[in-house]
Parts: C-alpha cells; sequence; structure tokens
C-alpha cells in the first residue's frame, strides 16, 4: 500500500482508500483533492488488513474482491462512502453498511452493453466449440476437414434462448438474440412490464420450463443466499441433453461440483462460465472438460467500460464527500442532504 507523497498539501486534505490498482490517471487526479493510500500492486487485502486501512479514511474504493461487512467497518468511525468498482454488490453486507452510516454505491448501466456483448460471446463460443476447437489445432489434431468427424456444435439461429435474471444485462442479451432470430424466454423474480417484454422479444416463463425447453441458458441474476446455486443437479436434469449453459452472473449461482458432472456425463452439451465458485480457483473437476469454455471473470473488461466503472465509482465518491447524493447509491436511507 502506498501513500501520496505530497504530505504538505496531504495534510489538508481528505483521507481516502483506493483498494485495488486503477488507471494511473484517475489515481493522479484523486491525488489532486486527497490523501490517497492506493494499491498499485494489486495485492488482494487480508480483511485483518482491510480494516485497518478503512480505520480513518472518508471514503474508500473498493471492488469483489474486498468484503465489506460490521468485522471490517469495526474501526471505521471517519468513513462516509464505499464506492464498489462493480454492478455486482453481493460483496457488501448492506444492512452492516447501513447501520454504521455509511453510503454505499454501485456502477449500474455503464457495463450493461459491454456485458451483454460478453454473454453473446461466451454463447457462441461454447454451442459453436470455437476454443475446444483451437486447443485441437494447437494440439495438432486436425489432419484433415471432415464432415462428421470435425467439433460439431449446436445452433444459435431459430433455436430457444433461455435468460434467468432479466434485469438491464438479462434484456440486453435478449436484444442481441433478437438478431441471430432466437426465440427468448426468460424466467425473473418480478415478470417485467408489457412493453419492456416487447421490447426485447422476450416472454416470461416459469424456471422449471425455461429448464426444460430452452437450448441455451443464460444466467444473469444477482447472487444472494436466495439465489446461491440457483442451479444443482436437479436443475441440470431438467436441461436438454443438447443444451449450453452459460454463466456471466457469479459464482456460487451454478453448483459447480453438479455442472462438473452434467458435463462429464454429457447430459447436458456444453458451458461457458466467466464465474466460478471460489473463484480465482476453478473447481478441479471443470478443468478436465473439454466441453466447458472459462473465461476469467472479464464480462465487463473493455478498456472503455472499466474506465468508466472507475470515473462512476470516483463521482459517487465525491458527491459523497461533498454533501451531495451520489449518483448511484444503494442506501438512500444513509443519505442526509447538507
Ligand atoms: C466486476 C462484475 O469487474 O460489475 C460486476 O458485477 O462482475 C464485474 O464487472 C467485478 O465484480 C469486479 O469488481
Amino acid at each position: 500500500m502506498n501513500t501520496s507523497t505530497n504530505t504538505q498539501t496531504n495534510a489538508q486534505k481528505p483521507k481516502i482508500l483506493v483498494a485495488r490498482a486503477i488507471f494511473p490517471e484517475a489515481l493522479a487526479q484523486l491525488e489532486e483533492s486527497f490523501e490517497v493510500r492506493s494499491n498499485q500492486a494489486d495485492q488482494i487485502l487480508t480483511p485483518e488488513e482491510l480494516k485497518k486501512e478503512l480505520a480513518g479514511v472518508v471514503g474508500a474504493l473498493v471492488t469483489g474482491s474486498e468484503r465489506i461487512d460490521a468485522q471490517a467497518l469495526a474501526q471505521a468511525k471517519d468513513l462516509k462512502i464505499v464506492a464498489n468498482i462493480s454492478v455486482g454488490y453481493n460483496n457488501f453486507d448492506v444492512p452492516a453498511i447501513t447501520t454504521a452510516g455509511v453510503m454505499a454505491t454501485n456502477t449500474p448501466d455503464v457495463l450493461t452493453d459491454t456485458t451483454a456483448d460478453f454473454g453473446f460471446a461466451l454463447l457462441m463460443a461454447t454451442a459453436r466449440r470455437i476454443t475446444e476447437s483451437e486447443h485441437w489445432i494447437r494440439a495438432g489434431k486436425w489432419d484433415k476437414w471432415s464432415i462428421v468427424n470435425n467439433p460439431l456444435g449446436m445452433d444459435l439461429h431459430g433455436s430457444t434462448l433461455g435468460i434467468i435474471g432479466m434485469g438491464r444485462i438479462g434484456q440486453g442479451v435478449a436484444k442481441r438474440a433478437l438478431g441471430f432470430g432466437m426465440k427468448v424466454i426468460y424466467h425473473n423474480r418480478s415478470r417485467l412490464a408489457e412493453a419492456d417484454e416487447n421490447a426485447c422479444g422476450a416472454s416470461y416463463v416459469p424456471k422449471d420450463e425455461l429448464l426444460r425447453t430452452a437450448d441455451h441458458v443464460v444466467l444473469v441474476l444477482p447472487y444472494s443466499a436466495q439465489s446461491h446455486h440457483t442451479i444443482g443437479e436437479k436443475e441440470l436434469a431438467l436441461m436438454k441433453p443438447t443444451a449450453t449453459l452459460i454463466n456471466i452472473a457469479r459464482g456460487g449461482i451454478v453448483d459447480d461440483l453438479a455442472l462438473a458432472k452434467a458435463l462429464r456425463e454429457k447430459t447436458i452439451f456444453a458451458a461457458g462460465l466467466d464465474v466460478f465458485e471460489g473463484e480465482p480457483s476453478v473447481n478441479p473437476e471443470l478443468l478436465k472438460l473439454s466441453n466447458v469454455v472459462l473465461a476469467p471473470h472479464i464480462a465487463s473488461a473493455t478498456e472503455k467500460t472499466r474506465r468508466a466503472m472507475v470515473d462512476l465509482a470516483i463521482d459517487n465518491l465525491r458527491a459523497a464527500l461533498g454533501g451531495k447524493k451520489p449518483p448511484s447509491l444503494i442506501n438512500a436511507e444513509v443519505f442526509k442532504a447538507e
């Protein structure tokens, strides 16, 4: 961890924490207004280190790697805001943050299209066996073109896409599917307004019906105790043997061990995973399989979008510390207009 160096002017500046590496220009801008404890080495803080770093700062930029709960906040007496550089905020214990009187923010909207694009990329790579084919070529196994003895995949056009979790990103995936001539069905905690359903050409169905009828299932729901293992052995058993499963939501939404079994026994065709239970560790059973495409949690990872996420998190932090309502405040009850 580093503290910004201009100690003379630092004396008058509020102290903030930037818990992970960010773009240098963004850090330099922050250092003009704040005394910054930064982590450009990008080492993940232990819970004990995080607790110490939060003590004495008024604001913190954090990511999904930092769990913000009562323990982390135990000594954070001056803290006014924790700004997540992420739309998902399952790393936040929101009631504990609210009890501590701290504002919590996330980064919605700016990553919607980039993440939906990636969901579609992962779907295509999985259904059309793109990474598996590449490994096959690199292993020197391609000796002839063949009608039957080449990697044969599953079509997207004309197929049924089932989306579980129909928020902004789910709707973005649905809109992309229309261009591919897919039929779109979805399941969500609450049904969309008719106008929103029409805008993305999607019909609401119960979860089991979706699993039984979809040719491709994409998961885009937030992680919580309620959504833990939304897809487990029972749900995988409902899916078609020709179906693919794509997870761009969170590790823990899928029971990875049950998924590895289904993929090994070919009770489903293939899976594309951007997120994993216990990531960055990946279940070794998944690593043994060729019918799974693996990505290191990069759905929002384009230069432009990651910059927009950092910028929005900084806007949230500056607003909160300037007495204004942050643009993406999660716990509005904490905000007191000055
Ligand atoms: C983040 C994500 O990069 O926004 C989210 O919810 O999953 C990603 O865009 C990741 O959570 C790191 O904080």
